[in-house]
C-alpha cells in the first residue's frame, strides 16, 4: 500500500473523463483520508493554459450543493496539491518536462533515514487514441499456467486487439526454425516419409553450458518447463509436426499448429523426468546461487514425451528436452527413422535426420552407403546441408531482427495466436500443478553435475521410447565447424 510521497499523474488531465470521473474521484478520495499522506497531483494534457484555467476545470464538477465551508475548504488545499503541465504525447522533450516538474515536487519530500529515496508515481492513462496503426509486442512469461495464461490475455484484449497484439517466441525468428515449413513442404522426398510408417521417435533437444547465475529469482519461480518448453520447444514441434497449410498466411498457418496442438493430450508424469545441476568441476549448483531458495527443488531439466492422436503421428513419442548447465550449447531437432526391413542387413544404423538450429545452423541426413573399395559393407555417413560451407556471403539475422521487423510489416505469422497459447498451457499444465506441489509432495529432481550430459536417468528414459543410439565410431564430421 502506498502511505505516502505519492504523486498522481493524469495524463489526459483537460479531457471530458478527467473532468467529469477522475478528478471528482480523486478528490473524494482525499476529501475521506484515502489518498496518501503529502498526495501531489499532476495533471498532463496538449491543452496550453495556466494554473486558473486548471483548476477550474479540474473542480467544475466538485459537488458543493450546500455551500458546505468544509468542502469548500477541501476544494482549495485540493487545488493547492494539484499541478499542471502541458505537453504533447510523443515528444520526448515534453515528457522530460514533466519528469523535472515530479522530480522537483519529489525533491520536497521528507528524506528517509535510510538515505534511499522513497518517491511513488501512479500513473492514470485517459489519453485519445493516437492515429494511425497501434501495435503492442509482448514477451513472455504469458501467464504460469492455463487459468493465469487466460485471465492475463482477457485483461490485455481489453486495450488491445488480436490484430494489434504480438506475442513473441523468439524461436520463431530463428532461421532453421523458419526454414522447417520449406524443408517440409518443398520437398517431396521429405514430405513422403514424415509419418508413423517412417519415423520411430523424435527429439527435440535445448542444451545451454551455463547454469542460472544470478538470474535465479526469475528462474526458481518458473522452472525449466516453463521457461523453454512449454513455449521454445513446444513451437517447433507444432511446426514440425502440422499438416500442410493452406497458404503461407499466417492464420493458415497458425489454424494448422493449433490443430496439431489439439490433438495433444496433457503430459503424464510417467513421461516426464527432472533434473537439477549440482557442483562440479568448480563450478556451483543451482542451489549455491544465492537467488535461488536453499531448498528449492526446481527442475533445471526437464525431458518430457509427447503423443499426437492424429493419423500421421499415433504412436510417435515427441521427447522434449531442456538443460542448463550441461556440457554444450545446442538446440537442434533429430529425427529417428524406423530399422530398414532386415534379412540383407543385420544392425544396420537407423537414418536420422537432424536439423541444427544452432550454433552453426545445418541439416543433415544420416545415411548409410556402401564402404567404398573392394569390400561390400555399409557404413553409416551423411548428406550434409552445412550453412556456414553453403552459403559462404549470407548473414544469417538475429531471431529479435527478424521478428519486430515482421511485427513492423504486421506479418503474424512467427507470432503466437491466443488460441495457441491457450492449448500450449493446456498440455503443459497438469504436470507443472505436480512440480508446484498443488497435487501433493513436491516431485525431487534427480541430480546431475555442472557440466555433464544432463541426469544418468537421461538415457534409460530415451530408449525407453524406443530412441537407438547409433554406432558410437560415428561422428558428423561438421561438429567442430564453430
Ligand atoms: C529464453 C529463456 O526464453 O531463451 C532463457 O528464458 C534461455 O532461459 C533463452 O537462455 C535461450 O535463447 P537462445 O536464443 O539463446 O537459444
Amino acid at each position: 500500500e502506498l502511505k505516502d510521497n505519492t504523486i498522481i499523474v493524469v495524463l489526459g488531465a483537460s479531457g471530458d473523463l478527467a473532468k467529469k470521473k477522475t478528478f471528482p474521484a480523486l478528490f473524494g478520495l482525499y476529501r475521506q483520508g484515502f489518498l496518501p499522506r503529502d498526495v501531489k497531483i499532476v495533471g498532463y494534457a496538449r491543452t496550453k493554459m495556466d494554473k486558473a484555467e486548471f483548476d477550474k476545470r479540474a473542480t467544475s464538477y466538485l459537488k458543493n450543493p450546500n455551500d458546505d465551508p468544509q468542502i469548500t475548504e477541501a476544494i482549495q488545499t485540493f487545488k493547492s496539491i494539484s499541478t499542471y503541465i502541458s505537453g504533447n504525447y510523443d515528444e520526448g522533450d515534453d515528457f522530460a518536462k514533466l519528469n523535472d516538474h515530479l522530480k522537483e515536487i519529489e525533491a520536497g519530500y521528507p528524506k528517509p533515514t535510510n538515505g534511499t529515496p522513497h518517491c511513488n508515481r501512479i500513473f492514470y492513462f485517459a489519453l485519445p487514441p493516437p492515429e494511425g496503426v497501434k501495435r503492442v509486442i509482448v514477451e513472455k512469461p504469458f501467464g504460469k499456467d492455463l487459468d493465469s495464461a487466460r485471465e492475463l490475455l482477457s485483461s490485455l484484449k481489453q486495450y488491445w486487439s488480436e490484430d494489434e497484439t504480438f506475442r513473441i517466441d523468439h524461436y520463431l525468428g530463428k532461421e532453421m526454425v523458419k526454414n522447417l515449413l520449406v524443408l517440409r513442404f518443398a520437398n517431396v522426398a521429405m514430405g513422403a516419409a514424415w509419418d508413423k510408417n517412417h519415423i520411430s521417435n523424435v527429439q527435440i533437444t535445448f542444451k545451454e553450458p551455463f547454469g542460472t547465475e544470478g538470474r535465479g529469482g526469475y528462474f526458481d519461480e518458473f522452472g525449466m518447463i516453463r521457461d523453454v518448453l512449454q513455449n521454445h520447444l513446444l513451437q517447433v514441434l507444432s511446426i514440425l509436426t502440422m499438416e500442410r497449410p493452406v497458404s503461407f498466411s499466417a492464420e493458415d498457418i497458425r489454424d494448422e499448429k493449433v490443430k496439431v496442438l489439439r490433438s495433444i493430450p496433457p503430459i503424464a508424469r510417467e513421461d516426464t523426468l527432472l533434473g537439477q545441476y549440482v557442483a562440479a568441476n568448480g563450478k556451483p549448483g543451482y542451489l549455491d546461487d544465492d537467488t535461488v531458495p536453499h531448498n528449492s527443488v526446481c527442475p533445471t531439466f526437464a525431458a518430457t514425451t509427447l503423443w499426437i492422436h492424429n493419423p500421421r503421428w499415433e504412436g510417435v513419442p515427441f521427447i522434449l528436452k531442456a538443460g542448463k548447465a550441461l556440457n554444450e550449447a545446442k538446440v537442434e531437432v533429430r529425427i529417428q527413422f524406423k530399422d530398414v526391413t532386415q534379412g540383407i542387413f543385420k544392425d544396420i544404423a537407423r537414418n536420422e535426420l537432424v536439423i541444427r538450429i544452432q550454433p552453426s545452423e545445418a541439416v543433415y541426413l544420416k545415411i548409410n552407403a556402401k564402404t567404398p573399395g573392394l569390400i561390400t559393407r555399409a557404413m553409416p555417413t551423411e548428406m550434409d546441408l552445412t550453412y556456414k560451407r553453403r552459403f559462404t556471403e549470407t548473414k544469417i539475422p538475429e531471431a529479435y531482427e527478424a521478428l519486430i521487423l515482421d511485427a513492423l510489416k504486421g506479418d503474424h505469422s512467427n507470432f503466437v495466436r491466443h488460441d495457441e497459447l491457450d492449448v500450449a498451457w493446456k498440455i503443459f499444465t497438469p504436470i507443472l500443478h505436480w512440480i508446484d506441489g498443488k497435487d501433493g509432495a513436491r516431485p525431487r529432481p534427480v541430480p546431475y553435475p555442472y557440466g555433464s550430459r544432463g541426469p544418468k536417468e537421461l538415457d534409460p528414459f530415451i530408449s525407453k521410447y524406443g530412441f537407438k543410439r547409433a554406432d558410437a565410431s560415428y561422428v558428423w564430421p561438421v561438429t567442430n565447424l564453430a
